[in-house]
């Protein structure tokens, strides 16, 4: 594609932090690089920053290397989204930029989204409008805030849409455009599955299930993560369970005796995990993104908790909430084994064109309104 003449250049800063940013914001900057009026920098914040966390990912996923890297590290919610403010504004203040790039819910979305408002540069918001309804989950903290100040809305699912709409945003800034985290599955699982990686742990394909858990829900109530730990070794009794163990709950888990036929591993770069995920015959997550992989695989997914921001997974994929009961957990287990569980179908748009889908309305000429945003007036964030 080339550029047209007349057509201005979009200078475009695409905000990464932590392990899903990376995977979300892969497909978009690549679909930005065919786009010649599109010019992408990428900031990573730092919120991730081991070798297993970031690195691996930012290499599996050909992600190009950040234009800055703002070290903000681990802390408290308030420590990590303030350093994420005060050194992305520093960022932001010295260069040109025309729109904020923010994904997901994360806390260097958050951060990063106010940033943007605060200074007057329009923010587009992908994977906008999720819900769940539970403001315990720092999440949606996230999520509400992050749209509340976001000028264009990239939405994966109906519900987000609705969401948006309730809250009172114009339809003509909310765009339906699919799933970009799926974009990035379509793209690696050929690879993903020539590494058979379950042959590395001497297992079959569709023999297994794989375990992800680090809600603080979930692992930071140490009576919580027992009896889901008891429940695991039970199961693995009847089906080998692979769990690469999060930071997080590894932190918490070395408290507890491990033990039983599970097999506790380091977490797995983006390739690997996603070998291990086609491979497998079921999931037991409290992750986002994997209730979403898991139904565009057509993979049983038990959630461990008690409620979704991604609805969809439930009413049309293969994904069941199963809270804190480990009954019911080890019921569905039966199911699957047996042959008995559900199968699903795949959302409309979650066909590895989303990104591309967004490119083109960032490149496109419908963005003149944005500018005369709320947020738009050059005199308010700049210094106080
Ligand atoms: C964060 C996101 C969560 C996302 C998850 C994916 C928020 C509020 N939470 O949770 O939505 O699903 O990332 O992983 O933004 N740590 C390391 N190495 C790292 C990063 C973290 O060891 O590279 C450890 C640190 O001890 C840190 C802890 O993990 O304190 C938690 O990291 P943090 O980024 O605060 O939250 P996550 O639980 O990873």
């Amino acid at each position: 594609m080339t550029a047209r003449r007349g057509d201005t250049v979009r200078d475009l800063v695409v905000v990464v932090g932590a392990r899903p940013n990376f995977v979300k914001a892969a497909p978009l900057v690549s679909a930005f690089a065919r786009h010649p009026n599109l010019r992408t920098r990428i900031v990573h914040t730092g919120q991730h920053y081991d070798e297993a966390m970031s690195r691996s990912f930012l290499r599996d996923l050909s992600l190009p290397r950040p234009d800055a890297h703002l070290r903000v590290g681990s802390g408290t919610h308030g420590l990590q989204t303030g350093r994420v403010m005060e050194r992305l504004e520093a960022y932001l203040d010295a260069r040109h930029v025309d729109r904020l790039v923010v994904v997901g819910d994360v806390n260097s979305t958050m951060g990063a989204a106010l940033t943007g408002a605060k200074l007057g540069i329009p923010v587009d918001h992908v994977e906008a409008g999720l819900r769940s309804g539970d403001r315990s989950m720092p999440e949606e903290i996230n999520r509400i805030v992050t749209d509340s100040v976001a000028s264009r809305f990239f939405v994966s699912e109906p519900s987000g849409v609705r969401n948006l709409l309730q809250e009172g945003h114009p339809r003509s800034r909310i765009h339906h455009v699919g799933n970009v985290m799926i974009d990035s599955l379509v793209r690696a699982l050929p690879r993903a599955r020539a590494r058979a990686i379950w042959t590395s742990l001497g297992l079959s394909v569709r023999e297994y299930g794989v375990v992800t858990l680090h809600r603080p829900a979930n692992v930071d109530d140490p009576q919580r993560l027992e009896s889901i730990r008891r429940a695991l070794v039970r199961v693995a009794g009847r089906c080998p369970l692979v769990f690469p163990v999060h930071p997080r709950t590894a932190h918490r888990l070395g408290r507890l005796a491990k033990g039983g036929a599970v097999r506790w591993t380091v977490p797995l770069g983006y390739l690997d995990f996603l070998s291990l995920l086609s491979g497998s015959r079921l999931v037991i997550t409290d992750s986002g993104g994997i209730q979403e992989e898991t139904t565009y695989l057509g993979i049983p997914c038990l959630t461990l908790r008690s409620n979704t921001e991604r609805p969809i997974t439930v009413e049309q994929g293969t994904n069941t909430l199963v809270g804190a009961d480990m009954t019911l957990l080890e019921r569905l287990i039966e199911e699957v084994l047996s042959g008995a569980y559900r199968r699903g179908r795949r959302p409309r748009l979650w066909d590895g064109r989303a990104a591309e889908r967004i490119a083109r309305i960032l490149a496109g000429p419908d963005l003149a309104e944005d500018a005369s945003s709320p947020a738009r007036d050059p005199a308010r964030g700049r210094r106080s």
